[in-house]
């Protein structure tokens, strides 16, 4: 089967695109390396087609798209700050970005394009866990492009017969996510700073939670919502709220230490609680977690540790 996976070169997209070529398939990476790295798809990049540029070029999608199964629609602009400073040019990548996506996978009659969407559709609507019928809640361009792009799926499913899947990540983490943007997750940064002996701010009491998720049960979900039949929305995750304590406490477990956080004020605009109900995606997709939280923590850890040399005592 041939895979087009846009974004393929980012922390996500390269895990789809490795764990594809174990697989043995055809894969081909749109990236313009903007967040991306190319030492991300280095280890396989002979078993792989690269396409440098970006998805805002319709002569470059349909190129990649002529004869693809499924579309892989992961790059994008993931920052959410940067969407509030520049919304035009996010508007130009993630809004007109991925309708040239969905035009050229219509046009090349893709089987099925699943769209890397986010819980940050779900806003500071206090309501948990987060179910997909629940209304957005959209706090920025960023989210209004997820929500958008979701809409588009929808209505190009509805007038053209293109089959999707949208996938709404919480936060995921692993190998390649990378700890020195300002606009990283928290595991890469807590991670990065305490196997330097660090030390790490929490903002708030640390009772904030996430539904953190690692990247391998992203992938799973990938590769699930391509090659089955269903057609919708669903989020990914763990099911799992994990506090902010917790997440300090598990690094330092794993790293036989016992780093003190400090604590800063809290952030304004932080979403406080936040897990996904995985009840769809587990019924539909046959999702299911393959690796927990502990268990993405410690490989996740052994990564950063080939990364940066270990001082913590
Ligand atoms: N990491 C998370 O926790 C998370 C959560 C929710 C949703 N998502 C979504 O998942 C997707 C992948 O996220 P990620 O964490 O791997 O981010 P990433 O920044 O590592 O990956 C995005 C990739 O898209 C590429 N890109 C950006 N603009 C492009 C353009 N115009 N043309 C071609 N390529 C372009 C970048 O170079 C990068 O390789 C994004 O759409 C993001 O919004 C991520």
């Amino acid at each position: 089967m041939k895979w087009v996976i846009t974004g393929g070169a980012g922390f996500i997209g390269s895990n789809i695109a490795e764990e594809l070529v174990k697989r043995q398939q055809d894969v081909v990476v749109i990236d313009n390396f903007s967040t991306g790295k190319r030492e991300n798809i280095a280890q396989f990049l002979n078993k792989i087609t690269l396409l440098e540029g970006s998805v805002t070029n319709m002569k470059l999608l349909q190129k990649a798209f002529k004869d693809a199964d499924f579309v892989l629609h992961l790059a994008g602009i993931s920052s959410v700050v940067s969407s509030i400073n520049d919304p035009l040019h996010v508007h130009d990548v993630n809004f007109t970005g991925s309708l040239n996506v969905l035009v050229a996978a219509r046009d090349a009659g893709v089987k099925k394009v699943i769209f890397s969407s986010s819980a940050n559709v779900y806003g500071n609507d206090e309501t948990l866990p987060k179910r997909e019928e629940m209304y957005p809640d959209i706090v920025s361009p960023y989210g209004l492009g997820k929500l958008t792009v979701e809409q588009y799926c929808r209505l190009f499913h509805k007038y053209y017969g293109l089959n999707y899947a949208v996938l709404r990540y919480f936060n995921v983490f692993g190998p390649r996510q990378d700890p020195h943007s300002e606009y990283s997750g928290v595991i890469g940064i807590f991670i990065n700073r305490m196997l330097k002996g660090e030390p790490v701010t929490i903002f708030g009491n640390g009772l904030t939670t996430r539904d953190f998720v690692y990247v391998k049960n992203v992938v799973n979900a990938n590769i699930l919502a391509a090659t089955g039949n269903a057609v919708g929305t669903y989020n990914v995750g763990c099911g799992k709220e994990i506090t902010l304590n917790e997440l300090v406490f598990t690094i330092n477990k794993v790293l036989n230490a016992d780093l003190k956080p400090a604590y800063g004020p809290e952030r304004i605009g932080d979403i406080k609680y936040s897990v996904a109900s995985i009840e769809r995606a587990k019924h539909e997709l046959d999702y299911d977690v393959e690796v927990d939280f502990e268990e993405g923590m410690r490989k996740t850890i052994a990564w950063y540790s080939q990364q940066t040399p270990k001082i913590v005592s």
